[in-house]
């Protein structure tokens, strides 16, 4: 895979750089609540920036449907990574508008600018070949050679992550390359026991992976949103909770493959509920009980693991000497379900192992609940991305880059 660091010494001045970066951050409105992924790409987009690049800036905000929708806007994110390079960045008010153009076409040397949301335009996330492949021509117009560094979209067949690359000259942004480098030593030299955690409320993103999991991991501990469809599949009854019915029988086979592989498959054994949903603004009292995963009263909803459960879960992470963490425990950002993410981030801080945390939400959550980044291993920007690069995927964001 060629380096950034390539591109740079062949030189990069006056050439209009675009770097598919991952500025997916936790948004209350406009305020950005942990902004990790920003300060994640600065390295490159500096180095580029002081190379004399026209730095394009782009990425994808949440799930938009294909159109302009101004609560998914990358203005704040674009703000924010103006306030941490020290310069000021442009904004372009459109994906490969006018807007777009103009901006860019404004960029002086050393200068950078961030274009809206790929995912106001259809283009980006299109399964049509074609759809996406005239989004990524007219991407391709606005720059002269591609970086890529959203690490935590490397997993996402998209226009600007997989079609972008194969028009113009490429190379691996440092993001990249140090995720990269890191998820390596999970796959070709692990060191066992090696167990895996699991939680996060992108369901159905993550009950997949668990099957690929099990060949690799000699332990999975499974949290968050999905141990609901779990809890379901051992026949007990959730409540209100996220549940994916739909579900149920694969989360039954993979309670059966576990046993039949020897992988330890292990789920909370109390959970706390509360009546409804708590309110993450005004973080109000939220009411909430702990129950054993057998008396789920029907009109209340998990949304964190139990304190039996955490205790469970940290004395399994206490006996590993590698630990992959993703997706949170409950919803930490409300004090009432906090405990469960926060017994499994301490739990990784004791632990000797060698740690990695993968995505944006188990970053952030390390982070808001006041861990020191150093404490572990590594903190991946990817969720899923890091999931499927464990799993042994070809991920179409790093293919991309090899040639
Ligand atoms: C993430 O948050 O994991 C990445 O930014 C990818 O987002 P996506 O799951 O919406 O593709």
């Amino acid at each position: 895979m060629k380096t950034i660091d390539q591109l740079l010494a062949d030189g990069v001045a006056g050439q209009r750089v675009f770097v598919r970066a991952d500025l997916n951050v936790p948004l209350d409105g406009t305020t950005i609540t942990d902004d990790g992924r920003i300060r994640a790409v600065v390295p490159t987009v500096a180095k580029l920036a002081a190379a004399g690049a026209r730095v394009v800036v782009a990425s994808h905000l949440g799930r938009p449907k294909g159109a302009p929708d101004p609560a998914f806007s990358l203005a704040p994110a674009a703000a924010r990574l103006g306030e941490l390079l020290g310069a000021e960045v442009a904004f372009a008010g459109d994906t490969v508008g006018e807007s777009a153009r103009a901006t860019v076409a404004a960029l002086a040397d050393g200068q950078v600018a961030v274009i809206e949301n790929l995912r106001f335009n259809a283009g980006e996330t299109s399964k049509d070949d074609a759809e996406r492949g005239a989004f990524a021509d007219q991407l391709a117009t606005l720059a002269d050679l591609y970086v890529g560094d959203g690490f935590g979209a490397v997993h996402r067949k998209h226009a600007s992550v997989y079609d972008l690359p194969a028009r113009l000259p490429h190379a691996a942004g440092y993001l990249i390359a140090t995720e990269v480098g890191v998820l390596r030593k999970l796959t070709d030299e692990v060191q066992r026991p090696y167990t895996v955690v699991l939680g996060g409320a992108k369901v159905s993103d993550k009950l997949g992976v668990i099957s690929h999991l099990m060949e690799k991991a000699d332990r999975i501990l499974i949290g968050g949103g999905m141990a609901y469809t779990f809890l379901k599949a051992q026949g007990h009854e959730v409540g209100t909770s996220l549940l994916q019915e739909d579900q149920v029988p694969a989360c039954q086979g993979y309670l059966e493959q576990a046993k039949a592989q020897g992988v330890e498959l292990v789920l909370p054994v109390d959970v706390v509920v509360a009546p409804e949903f708590p309110d993450l603004k005004t973080k109000a009292p939220a009411h909430p009980t702990t129950t054993a995963v057998d008396a789920i009263p029907a009109d209340q909803q998990g949304l964190d693991i139990g304190p039996e459960s955490g205790a469970l879960f940290a004395s399994k992470i206490a006996d590993s000497a590698t630990v992959f963490w993703n997706g949170p425990m409950g919803v930490f950002e409300h004090p009432d379900f906090a405990q469960g993410t926060q017994a499994v981030a301490q739990a990784l801080v004791d632990s000797p192992a060698f740690t990695v945390v993968g995505g944006g939400d188990s970053a952030a959550a390390v982070r808001t609940l006041g861990f020191d980044e150093k404490a572990f291993g590594h903190i991946s920007t990817g969720g899923g991305a890091s999931l499927e690069y464990l799993e042994g995927k070809t991920l179409p964001g790093l293919a991309a880059l090899e040639d």
